[in-house]
């Protein structure tokens, strides 16, 4: 047999669940006073019964409601109409003006602190005076000065106390919803931080190998490359020679990208270049696959755009490698659409989009992409180490990288530069109004 320690108990209460427990003690309490005092000459016994015990049932159902889902504004409205009205008739049944009861209006200005804004909160309060002068209705005429004090004072105490709760609560849930953008902040923060920790260690492992492996490598791929010069077509060893070629140069591109994680690699000269220049140059290198994979390449490139300090290189590579795992995504075949453009929503940066109309990424893996060596793909077909690069590249380049995907909606890959120069960025905006000119 299993054990299995009991599941802490996670969920707070929410204050209107409180709320409810609360309320539906002092409902059965009021019942209970009700019947006891069922002989008192100012109560009408049992219809202060009955509306207690209905201000109980109505609430109860309510409240279950209000606990499920998202509640429309207009529901909550209803329910708090309907309860000033019971709670009217449970004054009126109890003594009238004489009655204590007239605190429980403060039960719906409670719940609308609780649960609406300030406008929402005005309407309900308004309300609420509203039935309490109705209480005095019979009696205006011959209400002494005293009369109208008592009236004056517990209709300043009940919004006094709408203006404080109301406060209290929107102050509260502001800085809940403060903490909360802190918290994912803070989380954004500490899984950027493990990646680049992971990105690091691949790339102490790759400098504590590089230089081992690339002597061997660089000896291997030279007489490969000798060897084949000399080699004819026909030759049965010239097959096995240009594989050793081959393979030789994609242990190098394999050993240079790795080495790309640890902070030492040489391809770090940047200079001030426009994005879209350097994607059109790189669309080339992937159309030889897109033609053979049945997959239409549409460039959706911006010209004039603000320059970014770049490595072409490397901006080439997260161009080519986005691609490629978008053709590999589609081998029935699609589209891919590679964007350029000022970043909407970042002033300051320029974007590049890569979108293809495959399966998508699933939602349980998106997390896990960017990881060094995670792959989907089978042994010799994928290292894993793709996005991984990507994402150092954009880290490199002080950019910023999001992913958007849905199952069978495609993966849209968007990462931004900022612009080398802003005064320049500045320029580009005002020169298309945010519209920029298509190449
Ligand atoms: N456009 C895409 N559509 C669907 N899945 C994708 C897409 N891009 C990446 N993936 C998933 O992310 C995984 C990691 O991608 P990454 O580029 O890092 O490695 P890889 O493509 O598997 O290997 P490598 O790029 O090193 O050859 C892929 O194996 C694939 O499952
Ligand atoms: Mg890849």
């Amino acid at each position: 047999m299993k054990w299995r320690l009991p599941a802490a108990k996670e969920s707070v209460s929410t204050p209107i669940e409180i709320r409810s427990k609360h309320e539906m003690v002092f409902s059965v309490f009021l019942l209970f006073l009700s019947f006891v005092f069922r002989n008192n000459a100012v109560i009408n016994y049992p219809e202060l019964l009955y509306v207690f015990a209905a201000l109980l049932i109505f609430n109860f159902i309510f409240n279950r409601f209000l606990r499920q889902a998202a509640v429309s504004p207009w529901l909550v409205a209803g329910s708090l109409f309907v309860n000033g009205m019971l709670i009217t008739w449970a004054i009126l049944y109890s003594g009238g003006p004489d009655s204590y009861l007239w605190v429980m209006y403060l039960l719906p200005i409670f719940t609308s602190c609780l649960l609406f804004e300030k406008p929402g909160i005005v309407l309900v309060t308004l309300y609420v005076l509203g039935l309490h002068l109705l209480i005095y209705t019979g009696e205006m005429g011959d209400m002494g000065a005293l009369g109208w004090l008592q009236v004056l004072g517990r209709s300043g105490l009940l919004a006094l106390s709408a203006a404080v709760t109301s406060r209290l609560a929107i102050a509260e849930r502001s800085a809940q919803a403060e903490s909360r953008a802190r918290q994912e902040k803070l989380d954004k923060a500490r899984a950027e931080l493990i990646q680049s920790e992971k990105m690091a260690a691949v790339g102490q492992l790759a400098a504590g190998v590089a230089h081992e492996i690339n002597n061997p490598l660089g000896v291997i791929l030279g007489f490969a490359q000798v060897l084949a010069k000399r080699i004819h077509d026909g030759d049965p060893l010239s097959l096995p020679v240009r594989s050793i070629e081959r393979e030789a140069l994609r242990c190098k591109e394999l050993m240079q990208n790795l080495l790309l994680f640890s902070r030492t690699s040489k391809l770090e000269e940047k200079s001030e270049t426009e994005l879209t220049k350097i994607v059109q140059s790189a669309l080339p290198l992937v159309e030889a696959r897109t033609k053979v994979a049945h997959v239409e390449l549409v460039a959706d490139l911006s010209a004039g755009l603000p320059k970014v300090s770049a490595n072409q290189n490397q901006i080439q590579q997260i161009v080519v490698n986005l691609c490629n795992n978008a053709i590999d995504a589609m081998p029935q075949g699609g589209r891919i659409t590679v964007r350029t453009g000022l970043a909407k929503d970042v002033p300051g940066y320029v974007e590049l989009q890569v979108q293809d109309s495959g399966p998508g990424i699933p939602k349980e893996i998106q997390s896990k992409v960017f990881d060094p060596f995670f792959t989907t793909k089978p042994p010799g077909r994928g290292t894993g180490l793709g996005l991984s690069l990507v994402y150092e590249i954009v880290q490199r380049h002080k950019g910023m990288m999001t992913l958007e995907s849905e199952e069978n909606k495609g993966a849209l890959f968007t990462i931004r530069f900022p612009a080398a120069n802003s005064a320049d960025h500045a320029a580009a905006a005002r020169e298309t109004g945010g519209a920029e000119a298509r190449v």
